[in-house]
């Protein structure tokens, strides 16, 4: 089983950004943390991260029969990426989009998502925990 774990736009700024609302953790380390968890349920793990839409759309298009499954925070690109959303449904994968913050309880903008009505699920608020829980949902649903 292959998963891929994708982070988009100012993710890699995770330690540093805004820590009240991201938390203190940077992406090199949550992204260990994962793996190690991943080997586990017997999943290899990739990540991916990028703050390019095209270079998302791109790492989406060639998982195509290459991955069993993607984690995607798209970041800021979830509220207003009609291109992200039209790969996802031309992917053919199960894809979780997942939010460290609660992003119902933020700012209007962040309330819509044009991803999530072809995403396999949602989770958002549990900081770093959103990932695993993903994790958790996608290896469940591919047994
Ligand atoms: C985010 C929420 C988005 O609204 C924001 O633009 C991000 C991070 C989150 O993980 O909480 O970059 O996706």
């Amino acid at each position: 089983m292959k998963v891929l774990v994708i982070n988009g736009p100012n993710l890699n700024m995770l330690g540093t950004r805004e820590p009240h609302i991201y938390g203190g953790e940077t992406l090199g380390s949550l992204n260990e943390r994962l793996s190690r968890y991943a080997e586990t349920h017997g999943v290899d793990m990739e990540f991916f991260q990028s703050n390019h839409e095209g270079a998302i759309v791109d790492k989406i298009q060639s998982s195509r029969g290459v991955f069993d499954g993607i984690i995607l925070n798209a970041g800021a690109l979830t509220h207003y990426s009609y291109a992200i959303r039209d790969v996802i449904s031309a992917a053919e994968l199960p894809v979780v989009e997942v939010h460290l913050s609660n992003v119902h309880a933020r700012e209007a903008f962040r309330h819509i998502s044009v991803i999530s009505a072809v995403c396999k699920g949602v989770i958002c608020g549990f900081g770093a925990k959103s990932y695993f829980l993903a994790l958790d949902a996608l290896v469940k649903d591919m047994l």
